[in-house]
């Protein structure tokens, strides 16, 4: 069997072609710019390019961006304040703190910070807890970038058997109840395995759907999946260099031998990582519509 490729370039092109639309109507009917500001704190490599492509691509679609490099040794309280003053930025809609964070500070104050208005990341326990009641303001941007993944593939996920291997705060946790939301987009049977759990290859070889987001080079291998199966892999391992210098980077499926067996799969690159920007900014575009009532 030849698998679907799924691009997440490609379909992130398309979706970003329309929130650049959306945005030049938003400028013009109701002179309203959607604004983002991304706090980075150290100098964690994969993190500033993370944080270099959200500029690049906000600046792109014609979105307003500040964007914050703050040193390691910053306090807590330095960057709460930042925080508190980016709360009150009537040019902000959305407020990003790039993950991890260095040690000495709280993630979860940091988060808890943020205004839920504002928090276009999705990880503010407020809009957590709207997720898992099924009225959701802002989804975090990862799972939801899969789930337009699998929409926009044509798959069916509404009373398929998914199995997410991971429970992350960011992708695991967050994917397993947008995929349980009671919706045609959704409506799935969900299992999540993690680092216990005794024998994850009897719960992936179930899987209509699998998503992998463990942080493990290739371990996924073809024997732990079924025939037909669609893969959604969330790695981005960097396993080493080209002789030019170039990062070798590969997912946590070993793609190579799974996409023989498989209906489809993403590739890595170019599978959900393009989707995970397009969702930040499409959760900005959201949040500058909610401050103006349009949404
Ligand atoms: N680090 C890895 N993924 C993410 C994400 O989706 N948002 C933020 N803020 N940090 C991250």
């Amino acid at each position: 069997m030849s698998a679907q490729i799924i691009s997440g370039t490609e379909i992130a092109r398309q979706i970003r072609q329309e929130l650049s639309q959306e945005i030049a109507e938003l400028k013009e009917r109701h002179h309203l710019t959607p604004g983002l500001a991304t706090l980075l704190m150290g100098d964690d490599p994969a993190s500033q390019i993370y944080v270099n492509q959200k500029g690049k691509i906000s600046q792109s679609l014609g979105i307003y961006s500040e964007r914050y490099d703050l040193p390691a040794t910053t306090s807590e309280e330095e960057l709460l304040t930042l925080i508190d003053q980016l709360n009150g930025n009537s040019r902000i809609h959305g407020i990003l703190v790039q993950l991890p964070l260095p040690q000495h500070i709280n993630e979860t104050s940091v988060l808890c910070a943020i205004d839920p208005e504002k928090d276009v990341d999705g990880f503010h326990p407020m809009n957590l807890g709207k997720l898992m009641l099924g009225n959701p303001a802002y989804l975090p941007c990862t799972p939801c970038g899969i789930q337009q993944l699998l929409i926009r593939s044509g798959i069916k996920v509404e009373g398929a058997e998914v199995v997410i291997v991971g429970r992350s705060n960011i992708v695991g946790k967050p994917m397993a109840n947008i995929l349980l939301q009671k919706n045609p987009w959704a409506n799935a049977t969900v299992t999540v395995c993690h680092s216990l759990s005794r024998d994850i290859s009897v719960h992936t070889r179930r899987a209509d759907i699998l998503i992998v987001a463990i942080g493990k080079p290739k371990t996924i291998t073809a024997d732990m999946v079924k025939e037909g199966v669609v893969v959604i892999d969330v790695g981005v391992n960097r396993i080493g260099k080209t002789a030019t210098g170039k990062s070798i980077v590969v997912g946590d499926v070993d793609f190579d031998t799974v996409k023989l067996k498989a209906r489809a799969i993403t590739p890595v690159p170019g599978g959900v990582g393009p989707m995970t920007i397009t969702m930040l900014m499409a959760n900005t575009i959201t949040a500058a519509k909610r401050t103006a009532g349009l949404s």
